[in-house]
């Protein structure tokens, strides 16, 4: 299926961002976790800036993408949080500002480390933001077999969802990703539907803080492999 995409702009807040009434699907997630590698594999060429180094998305940067007959869409890479450069805003002022109520998100997890503290309270923050998000494990081509049904086990159980699994390096999940993202830009707004309860009013995302901070997991044992890999 023939995919276009480009750059269309960098935004700090909500008002920077395109007002042409496109669908808008935002990647959330820790700084490193790979947003932008994934925006690449899902148009299948280089439109964002990656780093091997944390805090390379500094702003919100728009992406119209427009896929076989579907309509086009805006993704939106955002920031990373868990780490911050100083002198521009970071994650918790730009996320607020652009994930309003109608974007849906993805909240990306790295499937190393199922069940990170930041990462569980930024799934709490996104649910109650916006009215469609979903958990995808990146990086799922560092996990060896058994690792990997370990870790989804307990990112589902963590996130009390289904997390669907992808590698930006081997196109895995591409597909299923891209059928994820259709079904989500494309679900009629909760606030339609008279039967749903009323969401819990926004909290906080999480902060970017100075430098990635070791965090709880879930278990003992997997708080000690992250502190090894780090
Ligand atoms: P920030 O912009 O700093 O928030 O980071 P980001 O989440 O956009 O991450 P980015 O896409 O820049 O990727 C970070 C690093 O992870 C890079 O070195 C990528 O090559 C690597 N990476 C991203 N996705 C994958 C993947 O699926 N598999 C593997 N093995 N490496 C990946
Ligand atoms: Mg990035």
């Amino acid at each position: 299926m023939k995919i276009e995409a480009s750059f269309i702009t960098s935004a700090a807040n909500a008002s920077g961002l395109p007002a042409d009434g496109l669908a808008r699907i935002a990647l959330v997630g820790r700084s490193n976790v790979g947003k932008s590698s994934l925006i690449n594999a899902l148009v299948r060429r280089t439109v964002a800036r990656t780093s091997g180094a944390p805090g390379k998305t500094r702003l919100a940067n728009v992406y119209l993408v427009a896929r076989g007959h579907a309509p086009a869409m805006h993704v939106i890479d955002l920031p990373g949080y868990g780490f911050a450069r100083g002198g521009t805003a970071g994650f918790a002022e730009i996320a607020t500002a652009v994930l309003a109520p109608g974007v849906a998100a993805l909240l990306l997890v790295d499937a190393r480390h199922p069940g990170l503290e930041s990462d569980r309270d930024a799934w709490t923050w996104l649910r109650r933001t916006v009215p469609r998000a979903a958990v995808v494990a990146t990086k799922i081509d560092k996990l060896a077999r058994g690792e990997r049904i370990r870790a989804m086990r307990q990112l589902e159980s963590v996130f009390e969802d289904s997390v669907l699994p992808v590698s930006a390096v081997t196109g895995e999940g591409l597909d299923e990703l891209w059928k994820l993202i259709d079904s989500l830009v494309s679900r009629p707004h909760p606030s339609s539907s008279p039967s749903r309860p009323r969401r819990q009013p926004p909290s906080s995302p999480p902060a970017a803080t100075a430098r990635p901070r070791l965090e709880k997991t879930t278990g003992p044992t997997r708080a000690r492999k992250a502190r090894r890999r780090r």
